[in-house]
């Protein structure tokens, strides 16, 4: 039960931002900027750790996989303009955007997976010549591709490139060839670096390699070994995930069969704190929970735009997206989807308007996930014991103006969160 008044950020002895947050003006909501998200659910073959929005493709012939692919990207294509067409006043809430408002201008596009590259370099060309023919993309806007290293080419880069993408987003997972043959990846260690040469050597601007640690059998040479492979690469940023095993996984079931160890919770502990060390003595910023960036002007600003708590156009299967509060998600399956598509009727599977607590909430938990942490004016009301609570216990700090999350605060950030509601 509340015993003191509740009371707002800038009251609770932080100084509105006297000093700059690094170099960036750092906004959120709407003044975050305007995403596109586009999902593509193909891969040649599903890891068994994954439960992302997509299916395995590699047994099918090579003759029904081009079908399908083409089908598929008819159907993204359709399914982007329709919603373009239908205007923003379609996907807030009700009431909140008024008739006629325009989309605002991309900043940044999305194109994810799966596997967006199994589609091939000529049809995400006509995918981007889709997007700019249908919306205002900004000049500077990030454009990222999540690319698979065995579907990497000097060509595929080249098509991307001259399509306007300045970005790609690989995912290695490890150098450790026991640790890739557990997680079922489809490629050799050496790939992904090799990969990431070819995008630099076509243009590419910004690369992104993926990490999974804690995976069962991986030892902490191995996660040393892995993260000096990566700096020894010519890459800008890095996404490292703890291994999760989701119950709908073949993970998920081999841990509940006995076969498989579940994660243990210290040793992640370890790995993320010698990531952070490593990845940071290298020349990386640790600039949320995951990731790092080779500065700040490398952070990823589609992941930001998330984590700012901003606007974003889902199409494709398995895609949310959210404006001014509503929130709306599509259906999993590619069949539904493909069949809703082509008969003209909605692949929209449900939705949410947030309330005003909710927005706050949420708020809350992105804004932490940032080192920036969040500005008083962006905080929810903390009952002044729950912060103190929450400072005492080492979870978060005042730093620059902001409320963060320390590293212990990084790695139980739902606890961190739960004592400050
Ligand atoms: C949407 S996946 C797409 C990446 C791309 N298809 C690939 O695998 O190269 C993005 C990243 O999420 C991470 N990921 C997926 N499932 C995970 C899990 N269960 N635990 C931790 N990380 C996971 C992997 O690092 C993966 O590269
Ligand atoms: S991790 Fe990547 S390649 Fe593996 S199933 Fe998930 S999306 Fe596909």
């Amino acid at each position: 039960m509340s015993v003191s008044p509740r009371i707002r950020g800038a009251e609770i002895g932080m100084t509105v931002a006297t000093r700059a947050w690094l170099t960036d003006p750092v906004e959120s909501g709407a003044a975050a900027g305007f995403g596109l998200y586009l999902h593509v659910p193909f891969c040649h073959h599903r890891c068994g750790y994954c439960d992302f929005a997509t299916s395995a493709v590699g047994d099918r012939a090579a003759d029904d996989q081009e079908a399908l692919f083409d089908r598929y990207l008819a159907a993204l294509i359709h399914d982007l303009h329709q919603q373009v067409g239908a205007g923003p006043i379609a996907h807030g809430p009700e009431g909140e955007v008024a008739p006629g408002t325009p989309w605002p201008q991309v900043t940044s596009v999305f194109v994810g997976g799966g596997t967006p590259t199994l589609l091939g370099g000529q049809r995400l060309s006509r995918l981007f010549a889709a997007i700019r023919s249908d919306l205002d993309v900004a000049p500077d806007a990030e454009v990222t591709v999540e690319c698979n290293p065995e579907t990497a080419s000097g060509e595929l880069f080249g098509y991307l490139v001259a399509a306007g993408v300045d970005r790609v987003s690989m995912g290695a997972q490890s150098f450790a060839p026991h640790v890739l043959a557990t997680l079922e990846r489809g490629h050799t260690p050496d790939r992904p670096l090799h990969a990431a040469a070819q995008a630099r050597a076509a243009g590419i601007a910004e690369i992104n390699l993926d990490l999974i640690f804690g995976t069962p059998g991986e030892t902490d040479q191995d996660w040393q070994d892995t993260l000096a492979q990566v700096l020894t690469a010519d890459i800008d940023h890095v996404s490292a995930y703890a291994l999760t095993i989701h119950d709908n996984t073949a993970f998920g079931r081999a841990v509940r069969d006995g076969v498989m160890p579940d994660v243990d919770e210290d040793l992640q502990r370890d790995r993320f704190d010698l990531a952070s060390e490593v990845l940071r003595a290298g020349g990386f910023e640790h600039y949320e929970v995951s990731n790092f960036a080779r500065g700040s002007a490398r952070r990823s600003r589609h992941n930001l735009l998330y984590w700012r708590h901003g606007d974003y156009l889902a199409v494709g299967v398995g895609a949310h997206g959210h404006l001014a509060g509503r929130r709306w998600w599509t259906t999993r399956s590619t069949t539904r989807y493909l069949d809703a598509i082509e008969a003209g009727a909605s692949p929209v599977a449900g939705d949410e308007v947030l309330s005003d607590d909710e927005r706050a909430e949420e708020r809350l938990l992105l804004g932490l996930r940032v080192r920036e942490g969040l500005h008083p004016n962006d905080l929810p009301p903390i009952e002044p014991l729950a912060l103190e609570d929450a400072l005492g216990a080492g979870l978060v700090e005042t730093a620059c103006g902001r409320l963060r999350c320390t590293d212990d605060g990084w790695f139980l950030l739902d606890e961190a969160v739960a004592r400050l509601r």
